[in-house]
């Protein structure tokens, strides 16, 4: 039998993503779990604050790494299918789609984010699930899973995360079968062969989202006809542009 994985619990931390590079700068590779109810200091994506009011899951999965380096962002396609899984689990009524790079969403709306940080030969894969709240007055359509499934728990959507977390890792094998994994995110894709445009930071390109590449990278088609891929960036749902004839 194997040793089930660790779990290290904290009431209030400014980060479990910060606490687990601070627990590997004191030689802790895991695989281990560091949960906690409350985060001062929640982090997001590209430099965001992540809201971590108590009632909500803040999770942080630390791991040892062997992968070459260009293959680590794809640990962020394989978290989103067992983000997806927990979804499936307890919200069976609602419609879950997978938006490029790593949002899972419920009938549209957010309710979870995904902060992967690469630490030396390890891994600090950041998860924050809306179980009871969801932030209000956020730049994109937000929910959590109680307005799905009444009855859940933190407790039993942590459970439910690891062990799916745990089945796509397995999958994933250290890069080895990212097939698997794109093929399993693309059925699930977020207006996949259809037009959309993404903010990169410096411009806005728009297009038609062809799939992702074997970095995790989005693979666009232009309106003139080029492809593209991207490596960062916000995706927005959009409608083609119009030709106007005169
Ligand atoms: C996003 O911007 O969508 C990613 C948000 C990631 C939030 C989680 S909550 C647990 C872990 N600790 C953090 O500080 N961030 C991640």
């Amino acid at each position: 039998m194997t040793n089930p994985i660790q779990i290290l619990h904290y009431n209030t931390i400014d980060s479990t993503n910060t606490e687990a590079r601070r627990l590997y700068e004191l030689g802790e590779r895991g695989p281990i779990w560091i949960v906690a109810d409350e985060q001062k200091a929640g982090r997001g994506r590209l430099g965001r604050t992540w809201h971590s009011q108590p009632g909500n899951l803040y999770s942080t999965f630390l791991f040892p790494c062997h992968t070459p380096q260009s293959k680590v962002a794809q640990i962020s396609f394989v978290s989103s299918l067992a983000v997806q899984d927990v979804a499936t689990h307890f919200a069976t009524a609602a419609a879950i789609t997978l938006k490029w790079p790593n949002d899972c969403l419920l009938n549209g709306s957010k309710f979870c984010g995904i902060l992967s940080e690469s630490i030396s030969d390890s891994v600090a894969l950041g998860i924050g699930m809306n179980i009871t709240h969801a932030p209000p007055n956020m730049p994109y359509a937000t929910t959590c899973l109680k307005e799905h499934a009444p009855s859940i728990t933190v407790k039993a959507a942590h459970e439910v995360l690891a062990a799916r977390l745990k089945h796509w890792l397995q999958i994933w094998h250290d890069g080895r079968d990212f097939e698997t994994i794109k093929f399993a995110w693309e059925a699930s894709a977020l207006n996949l062969g259809k037009n959309l445009s993404v903010d990169i930071g410096t411009a806005i390109r728009q297009g038609i989202f062809k799939g992702l590449n074997d970095d995790g990278a989005m693979i666009l088609r232009q309106l003139d006809g080029t492809e593209i891929t991207i490596h960062a960036g916000d995706v927005r749902v959009t409608q083609p542009k119009e030709n106007h004839t005169a």
